[in-house]
């Protein structure tokens, strides 16, 4: 029996090129290096120009994805953009890219699921390609968070980035067998009631402002590693697979300590993560599609790797995918 699997057929990303040393934060904050990196594995961050915004770096990111997939603009059919920090309230950072690219047919839209955003975009993505909505989807991660932070804030100030990362999702035949390449399971959740554990006090609706991040950094930790790890799990059970199975974790990137701890939780060496939190910190739902390029610009990642990806964030929304390369 042949099915639609959704590949990825290649992937790109993009840095802001001003490059935030942790030492940098010590001027203005009661803080050190050597907090920020025992703490979170964070070393430096990219941040966003002035006059640069959330759809400049999608934009990038997006024509390095198509770059490497070896596509023209015009043979995309949708454009998915996962973000929390959009140029405006409307439109979807998701047109603006489709018209720098030129696009004018397809569709494009945002998905808002914070630091989950990537999984919920790719998701989505997934089940349209079945469901033969698109034949290629180009699904993106940007974010500018600098511009969520409160600067006086030393227990958020120091972890987030800006960034973008894309992939080009293509529809391309299958047999239906975990062996085959692309997507093999998704596994998405949600739960409201811990909304006051990571938030940000304004908005359109409530205060008219954008408004900054808060977080209770100890209480997201706690669910962090414990609900990545049964996700993750979830993911590899749909698709009929064991984590011994698995080449490469590619998690999103907030803390190194959590990437240690899910790993661990799933039985994995740390061998088998890419880690990118060192260079970029916390790039919300940009860090997966960005870690997932710098892996492939590596040369990391051979086709038929089994991949496992996880995110959790604001919500609290987590969820994995389980794919092969
Ligand atoms: N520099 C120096 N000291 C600091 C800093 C800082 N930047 N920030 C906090 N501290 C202090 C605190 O004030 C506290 O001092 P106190 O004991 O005198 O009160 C002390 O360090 C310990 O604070 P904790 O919050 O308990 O430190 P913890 O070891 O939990 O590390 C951190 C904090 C890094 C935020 C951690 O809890 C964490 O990573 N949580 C997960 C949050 C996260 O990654 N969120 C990202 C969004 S969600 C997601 O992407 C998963």
């Amino acid at each position: 029996m042949t099915i639609i699997r959704p590949v990825i057929r290649g992937a790109g990303h993009y840095l802001p090129e001003r490059c935030v040393e942790n030492s940098e934060f010590s001027k203005t904050l009661d803080t050190n290096d050597e907090w920020i990196v025992s703490r979170s594995g964070i070393e430096r961050r990219h941040i966003a120009a002035e006059g640069e915004y959330t759809s400049d770096l999608a934009t990038h990111a997006a024509k390095a994805a198509l770059e490497n997939a070896g596509i023209a603009a015009d043979e995309i059919d949708a454009i998915i953009v996962a973000t929390s920090t959009p140029d405006y309230t409307f439109p979807a950072v998701a047109t603006q890219v489709q018209a720098r690219l030129g696009i004018t047919r397809g569709f494009a839209f945002d998905v808002q699921a914070v630091c989950a955003g990537f999984i919920f975009a790719l998701a989505n993505a997934s089940g349209l390609i079945v469901a033969q909505q698109a034949k290629r989807i180009l699904v993106i991660g940007a974010e500018t968070f600098s511009r969520i932070m409160d600067p006086t804030d030393r227990t958020t100030a120091v972890l987030f980035g800006d960034g973008a990362g894309a992939i080009v999702l293509e529809a391309q035949p299958g047999t239906g067998s975990n062996s085959d390449r692309g997507v093999l399971a998704c596994d998405l959740n949600s739960d409201g009631r811990y909304r006051d554990l990571l938030y940000v006090d304004g908005g359109v609706s409530r205060t008219g402002t954008a408004g900054c991040l808060r977080m209770q950094g100890r209480e997201v930790f706690r669910h962090a590693v414990e609900k990545l790890a049964t996700t993750a799990e979830a993911a590899l059970e749909k698709a009929g697979l064991t984590s011994a199975e698995v080449d490469w974790i590619v998690p999103h990137q907030a803390n190194l300590r959590i990437i240690r701890g899910t790993a661990q939780k799933l039985g994995l060496p740390m061998e088998r993560v890419v880690v990118t939190v060192q260079d970029h910190g916390n790039t919300s739902a940009a860090s997966i599609p960005l870690a997932l390029s710098v892996a492939h610009a590596q040369g990391r990642l051979k086709p038929g790797d089994l991949i496992l990806t996880e995110a959790i964030g604001g919500g609290l929304s987590w969820g994995a995918v389980a794919l092969r390369w």
